[in-house]
């Protein structure tokens, strides 16, 4: 398998209680490499835009509102497998499923402020990444 890159979010529960280099540290460990990385406000027009595969959920109102109530850190992650090797190291989206040593294990405090956000697929993964960031700001 070639390097492949994928999107990752640290948001607002995890960095209000100033998780962000904990979890760094976790997705380092794991053999994934920071590429980019900044720390943004999203504006809600950001955050519905990003989300709006989940518009029609019940809890998308919800989720905006979470992920405006805070800074995030928005982050490139390089490596072998990366967006399997993400969501491994993420675990499940709700943390009461999440396997032991994950970051949502260790870290979530709900399915709705789990922590952290891994793109699905290495063509979401592309996607998300170019909502964030420009070419530029990437450097393996
Ligand atoms: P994320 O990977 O960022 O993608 C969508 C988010 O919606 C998800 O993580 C959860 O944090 C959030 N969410 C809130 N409620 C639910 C729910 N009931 N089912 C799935 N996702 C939820």
């Amino acid at each position: 398998m070639a390097l492949q890159r994928t999107f990752s979010i640290i948001k607002p529960d995890a960095t209000r209680r100033n998780l962000t280099g904990k979890i760094n540290a976790m997705l380092e460990e794991a053999g994934l490499r920071i590429v980019a990385q900044k720390r943004i406000q999203m504006t809600r027009a950001n955050a519905e835009s990003f989300y709006a595969v989940h518009k029609e959920r019940p809890f998308f109102g919800e989720l905006v509102d979470f992920m405006i109530s805070g800074p995030v850190v928005v982050q490139v992650l390089e490596g072998e497998n990366a967006v399997l090797k993400n969501r491994e190291v993420m675990g499940a989206t709700n943390p009461k499923d999440a396997d032991e040593g994950t970051i949502r294990k260790t870290f979530a405090e709900s399915i709705e402020a789990n922590s952290v956000h891994g793109s699905d697929s290495e063509e979401n993964a592309a996607i998300e990444i170019a909502y964030f960031f420009s070419g530029s700001e990437i450097v393996g």
